[in-house]
């Protein structure tokens, strides 16, 4: 039995704000969002999209394109930190959408941008039990990154979708579950209270609590791998995934990284070691987070596509490490090995194309959308519908009778 992921799709809102643009609105130098961030571009939603319509675009994508029926799946989880109500789950919403039948196990999973990484794990320990009953699960992570206006969180906002299929015959994803590492403490580094739009964030602290993690998980996964293999995490790990909040998060946590491996060397040698592994192991997965920013859940997983659309076939037999973390704060540091489905994969993951297509409004359309976004009117379905192409197929129509409508 081959537990993984067989196949997996991305789906990004079809709008976005230039970084030099918000920079030049702000009177901030473009460097700092540039090169001080690491970003381009942010991803912005339009009112007719939500955390609901993203997951149900990326999972449309992934049944079709891994020839799914919906009464394949068994398992429903959609990963969010931007749910849509305090009980019912976007999972819920999601399965109307896409027409998953009622003999299905559905459910929303919150652990802040952690959340997709717990709903994967799950995922593959129900296909490795024997109450799948034959299915697949269906894991989707959906996030809006919104913070508020001219805070020091405004460039690092985004939004996407990913969608996975796990099961019990995976040909794309594999894991090895006894090296994972763990991390989770009670902290207050990034919150959303009932009732606030936008989180509560200590920026600064809060990048010292995903480094700590970091450090700790390092730790372990290292002497785990040497213990299962004999072999240094540096010669183990082909290719570093980190979640990206912002892109130059990448450069911190390598760092810390590296400098936490003990290697005994001098300080030349560490940064020259640094720099080589961060250019052919790390640059490779950060088209994401530089062209959509950041997406929470999906982060670490949209770095994954970053690098499969950048390395394409050749990374069959290669393993990835990744860094997932949530604040609050929750973190796992697993490998991910990957499998021949690359082959395939390759040509379905449609990511350039969706960032290609996508249109730019300026920092006017922005601030009208972002407060467009707090109000509850309905829109016309007919609006919505003209918006209808390959990628984008669900829309959402407003509040009515405290009813959310989708079409
Ligand atoms: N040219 C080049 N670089 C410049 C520059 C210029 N003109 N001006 C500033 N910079 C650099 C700074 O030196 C700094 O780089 P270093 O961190 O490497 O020193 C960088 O640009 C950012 O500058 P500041 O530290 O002054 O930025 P800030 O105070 O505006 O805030 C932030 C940065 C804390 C990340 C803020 O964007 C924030 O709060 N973001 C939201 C929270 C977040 O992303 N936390 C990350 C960890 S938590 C997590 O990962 C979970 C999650 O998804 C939220």
């Amino acid at each position: 039995m081959k537990v993984g992921v067989s196949n997996l799709a991305i789906y990004i809102p079809p709008l976005y704000l230039s970084h030099d643009d918000l920079a030049d609105f702000r009177s901030v130098p473009r460097d700092k969002f540039r090169l001080g961030l690491g970003n381009n571009n942010m991803a912005i939603v339009p009112p007719w999209e939500d955390t609901v319509t993203m997951a149900a675009n990326a999972a449309d994508m992934a049944l079709e394109d891994g020839g799914i029926e919906k009464d394949d799946i068994g398992l429903l989880i959609v990963s969010t930190e931007t749910g849509v109500d305090q009980s019912k789950p976007v999972a819920s919403y999601v399965q109307g959408l896409l027409g998953i039948g009622p003999r299905t196990r559905v459910y929303e999973i919150k652990h802040a941008c952690y959340g997709g990484t717990a709903g994967i794990m799950s995922a593959i320990d129900w296909a490795k039990s024997n109450h799948h009953g034959g299915k697949k699960a269906l894991v989707i992570t959906t996030d809006i990154a919104r913070y508020g206006l001219n805070t020091p969180g405004e460039p690092t906002q985004g939004a996407g979708s990913v969608a996975l299929i796990v099961s019990g015959q995976a040909e794309l994803i594999h894991f090895s579950p006894s090296l994972n590492a763990f991390y989770s403490e009670d902290v207050l580094d990034f919150w959303r209270p009932n009732g606030y739009s936008v989180p509560i964030v200590d920026g600064k602290y809060s990048i010292e609590c995903y480094l700590k993690a970091l450090e700790f998980c390092t730790g372990d996964l290292r002497r785990n791998i040497a213990q299962e293999t004999g072999k240094s995490l540096l010669s183990y790990i082909d290719y570093f995934i980190y979640h990206l909040p912002f892109a130059k998060m990448a450069n911190k946590a390598h760092h810390r990284l590296i400098s936490s491996l003990d290697l005994r060397v001098s300080e030349k040698e560490l940064e020259r070691i640094f720099e080589e592994s961060f250019q052919k192991k790390v640059v490779p997965t950060l088209r994401g987070a530089k062209e959509v920013g950041n997406i929470y859940t999906g982060s670490v997983y949209m770095g994954l596509i970053s690098l499969m659309e950048e390395a394409g076939r050749d990374l069959e037999g290669k393993s990835v490490g990744v860094f997932s973390y949530g604040s609050g704060c929750g973190a796992e540091y697993f490998p991910a090995y990957i499998g021949e489905g690359i082959r395939k994969q390759v040509k379905y993951l449609n990511f350039a194309e969706q960032l290609k297509r996508r249109r730019k409004i300026d920092f006017q359309e922005y601030t009208g959308l972002y407060s467009q976004s707090k109000r509850k009117e309905t829109l016309n379905p007919d609006d919505a519908l003209r918006n209808k192409n390959e990628f984008s197929r669900h829309f959402f129509l407003g509040i009515k009778d405290h009813k959310r409508m989708y079409v």
